[in-house]
């Protein structure tokens, strides 16, 4: 059955192995099946939410978009856009900001851990962040969206505003209820120096991620640096409880090379880390160093990438200018 598919990554720099595994490499996966139509957006309304520098982001979009295509994303197959060039999203999010009701958004445990102790200082962009993102998916029909565990709990909001507007505008099925597409064991990878931790851009040790912009050299001096235990690697999966920086490297071993965390042991098990970790290492960097080859290319070519973002946004914005005014009309504009 051919799905419509939307997903966006921030452009806040450090586009690290946690974007990739989790979300990047399946939106290369559904790119490539012919039967889906694919959106990813590069969301820079969804970076301001915290102060950003104006070259910086400027960069930050190209250089997401890059990413982007150097993992394999067609921007002739698939839509590749930046968000603020299509006026919808803002529209639609003011509109579903009137629909939703604070005690959902109050419930998000990802403005409670970014705003941090001092909420009253949290920019409300930041608050309202979950309902721009509910603009962007049902604006496009979108049946399924990509994401990473920690978007979990957004999307649920997302369809929980879409139900919601449906049932208070009496028009039944006009905002689609979309599914989230979360991989059950690869969804969350976790910080390389505390397996407690989520990989983010924001941990302030770089030691903590690979970078998508990394060397070859960087990866292997990180993955050797990276936090274990002194246990052996077990041979089943249950014996990995309580060891999370052990069944972290081992689900990222298992993700890159596309296979089940039970193959990954059967090859490992028994054995000693530093022989995995020089293999990890190995497989990382060979995945992961072309990526970043073509990223640095991609961004010597920056009349490229403009222009692949603006046709982009020219084709979203003809579906999604469509649906704002169906929305406006059903709301009595
Ligand atoms: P962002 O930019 O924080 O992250 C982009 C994608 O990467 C995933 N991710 C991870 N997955 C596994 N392990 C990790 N350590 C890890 N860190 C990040 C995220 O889950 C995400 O899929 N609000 C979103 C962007 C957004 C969006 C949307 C997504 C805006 N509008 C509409 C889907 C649909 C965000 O800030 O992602």
């Amino acid at each position: 059955m051919s799905k419509k598919i939307f997903s966006g990554v921030q452009p806040t720099g450090n586009l690290h192995l946690g974007n990739y595994l989790g979300a990047i490499k399946n939106f290369v996966e559904l790119n490539n099946d012919k039967q889906n139509d694919c959106i990813f957006c590069v969301v820079d309304l969804h970076a301001i939410t915290v102060k950003q520098d104006r070259d910086q982001l400027k960069n930050n979009i190209r250089e997401t978009a890059a990413t982007f295509i150097a993992s394999g994303i067609d921007p002739a197959k698939s839509i590749i856009f930046n968000q603020s060039k299509v006026q919808a999203h803002s529209e639609g999010s003011w509109m579903l900001s009137c629909i939703a009701p604070m005690g959902w958004l109050n419930r998000m445990t990802q403005f409670k851990e970014k705003a941090g102790k001092d909420k009253e200082k949290a920019s409300v962009g930041l608050y309202i962040y979950p309902i721009l993102m509910a603009s962007d998916i049902l604006l496009y029909d979108t049946t399924h969206v990509p994401v990473g565990e920690d978007q979990k709990q957004h999307l649920e909001l997302t369809r929980d505003i879409a139900q919601k507007f449906n049932k208070d505008f009496n028009c039944a099925d006009f905002l689609k209820v979309p599914e989230p597409l979360i991989k059950k064991n690869f969804s969350r990878i976790m910080s390389l120096k505390d397996g407690s931790k989520k990989m983010s851009k924001s941990d302030p040790s770089d030691l903590s991620r690979i970078n998508l912009t990394d060397s070859k050299d960087q990866i292997v001096n990180k993955i050797k640096r990276a936090k274990t235990d002194s246990f052996p690697i077990p041979n089943e999966e249950q014996k990995l409880n309580g060891r999370p920086e052990a069944e972290n490297l081992l689900g990222i071993y298992s993700s890159i090379s596309n296979q089940s965390m039970e193959k990954t042991l059967s090859q490992f098990g028994g054995k000693n880390f530093s022989d995995f970790k020089a293999q990890l290492a190995e497989i990382l960097s060979n995945k992961i160093s072309p990526i970043s080859d073509e990223i640095k290319k991609l961004l010597n070519d920056k009349q490229y990438l403009d222009k692949a973002l603006l046709e982009g946004a020219r084709k979203a914005e003809e579906i999604a200018g469509k649906k704002i005014e169906e929305i406006k009309r059903i709301i009595g504009f």
